[in-house]
């Protein structure tokens, strides 16, 4: 049976001895696990079904950020088709026509749109030229990728209670940004706790390093989906 935690463990490693010790150490708290680009630009695809042999009992949430023409973007999620995880990022900003495409592609893949990164700013943005304030920026993407197919979506727990009241309860909310209370902020700014953001609205929050760099993995990851409960 798969493990029901709403934490969603970012493995952010590029070797994977070091990916498989973090799985082994946490599964038995932990059912979801985000590969991301810097484990997928090492081992690909094949690495991915190396974990999916190696761990039965996980899902994969897969985090390519997909961004590109639509059907380059139909093009890679066939690629990955056969690694069916349970999430797949896209970029939201990369349109109706692209999402569409990724989720006629996948139906039984939660094409998962990635609003806003939370690494940008207000500032950042006008000297892009988007002037539009970020929580409404972050809610017209977000609407835009669910009535183009998108299942799911990434934005930072600020924004998270905001597009619960306007997407209603079918979309999947999942945010990174969280830190245990206490907890080193690392490089993230605005942060909320894993049960602030679950009960902002959230459905999953994605945690790193509260977890791969605490002393004790296991632990960390007990008590942090034990916080949920
Ligand atoms: O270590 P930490 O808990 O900060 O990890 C958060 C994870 O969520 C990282 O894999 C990071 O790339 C990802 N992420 C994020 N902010 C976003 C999108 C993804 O922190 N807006």
């Amino acid at each position: 049976m798969r493990n029901s935690s709403q934490v969603i463990l970012a493995l952010d490693f590029s070797d994977m001895a070091s990916t498989v010790e973090m799985i082994n150490l946490t599964k038995e708290h932990i059912g979801i696990y985000k590969l991301g680009l810097e484990f997928y630009l090492s081992h690909g695809k094949s690495g991915v079904k190396e974990i999916q042999s190696r761990f039965s009992g996980i899902e994969i949430f897969l985090d390519l950020k997909l961004h590109d023409i639509p059907n380059t973007v139909a093009g890679a999620c066939r690629s990955v088709a056969d690694i069916d995880p349970k999430f797949l990022t896209v970029h939201a900003s990369g349109g109706s026509k692209m999402i569409s495409a990724a989720s006629s592609t996948l139906p039984n893949v939660e094409i998962t749109a990635v609003t806003i990164l939370t690494s940008l700013d207000q500032e950042q943005m006008i000297t892009m030229g988007l002037n539009e304030n970020i929580e409404t920026l972050t809610l017209s993407l977000a609407k835009n990728a669910v009535n183009s197919g998108a299942r799911a979506i990434v934005s930072s727990p600020q924004e998270v209670s905001l597009l619960r009241k306007h997407l209603g309860e079918k979309v999947t909310l999942i945010t990174p940004g969280v830190r245990p209370s206490g907890a080193e902020r690392d490089d993230q700014e605005r942060v909320m706790t894993p049960r602030e953001a679950i009960d902002a609205g959230a459905d999953f929050v994605v945690i790193g390093r509260p977890i791969t760099k605490a002393s004790d993995p296991k632990q960390a990851a007990e008590a942090i989906t034990a916080s949920l409960r």
